[in-house]
């Protein structure tokens, strides 16, 4: 598969993930009104991914050489939680001074590097996983998509079923459909199938009755942001799914690359969560699905206190939590 984001004559190109599984198909995008829009859409997502085209937006903003700045202040904030995109914006902003070839070259460094960093955090990972579990070959769960999409290559929660599959060592894989905009039923599904990996696609409310039945040997998601003490911020449902795992003793194992972690913010409680329209949850498609103007209350992530996690997985390995002082 081709890389998730990419640059190609002047242009950021990323799989439109919003056409998935329908079509697969690309989109040129040429302004960093433009990026902002695919970021805002989910037409390109998941926190490396979001990183790699923070940081290619800015190169956009700096080939076209008006308020660099306040453009990369933009793409910045495009988004809240993922702390990865203020982290690619910023890693490429300081180039700036070089000028915008500079810019964009440090920009697809950080694209080259992004697939060998998540191959080795889902490495270490899937190490982790053989240590904790017992059951040949594996049943894995999966909550929204962290696989080759969330990324520029590979994936992180999803790079260890490739690992382990490759290795022969998974039986099936259950799929979260990730209520409300289905990232998982749409996208990790697809890219399930793509590999030929089994798989069986639930509604996120099976996830509890699956562990109480023994259906699960280890859950695996990624992140948005990991605070110093080790909560995680991810997919609106995971903080559910850790309770759930920790009451039927099945490993729950997060894996990110380590720009993932924010040193700055000392627990979850401190990380800001977006709120996405209503319409998401009132429409499904062109049908309505609760009254006419129902309030609704849609975060699109959540955060699961550290000591719900058997680790948290980066390139470095095993990551140590950092006590709240
Ligand atoms: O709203 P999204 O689709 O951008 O949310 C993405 C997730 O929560 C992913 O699980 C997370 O970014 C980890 S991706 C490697």
């Amino acid at each position: 598969m081709r890389r998730t984001v990419d640059w190609a004559d002047g242009a950021v190109v990323i799989i439109d993930q919003v056409a998935l599984p329908g079509a697969y198909r690309t989109l040129e995008l040429r302004t960093v009104d433009d990026l902002v829009g695919a970021i805002q859409r989910l037409a390109v997502r998941g926190a490396p991914a979001l990183g790699a085209a923070g940081a290619l937006g800015v190169a956009l903003a700096a080939f076209a050489g008006d308020n660099v700045q306040a453009e990369a202040e933009r793409l910045a904030t495009a988004r809240p939680t993922a702390v990865n995109l203020r982290w690619g914006v910023t890693r490429a902003l300081g180039k700036l001074g070089e000028g915008p070839e500079a810019v964009l070259a440090e920009a697809l460094a950080m694209l080259d590097e992004d697939e060998h960093l998540n191959r080795t955090a889902s490495g270490h990972a899937a190490d982790v996983v053989l240590r904790e579990t017992t059951r040949r070959p594996l049943r894995l769960l999966s909550h929204c998509n962290a696989g080759h999409l969330a990324t520029v290559g590979w994936g992180t929660a999803l790079g260890v079923v490739w690992h382990l599959h490759e290795r022969g060592l998974v039986e099936s894989v259950l799929v979260d459909e990730t209520r409300p905009l289905l990232q998982g039923s749409r996208l990790t599904a697809w890219e399930l199938a793509q590999a030929g990996v089994p798989y069986r696609v639930q509604p996120d409310s099976a996830a509890a009755l699956a562990m109480s039945r023994g259906l699960v040997d280890c859950v695996l998601v990624g992140a948005d942001r990991i605070a110093a003490n080790g909560d995680v911020a991810n997919k609106i449902g995971t903080y559910g799914l850790a309770i759930a795992a920790a009451h039927h003793g099945v490993p729950f194992v997060v894996v990110a690359p380590e720009s993932t972690v924010d040193a700055s913010i000392a627990t979850g409680a401190d990380i800001e969560i977006e709120e996405r329209r209503p319409s998401e949850l009132t429409r499904f498609g062109d049908a309505r699905i609760a009254p006419d103007g129902a309030e609704v209350f849609n975060p699109a992530f959540d955060v699961t206190p550290a000591a719900l996690i058997t680790a948290v997985v980066t390139e470095n390995g095993v990551r140590t939590p950092q006590p709240t002082s």
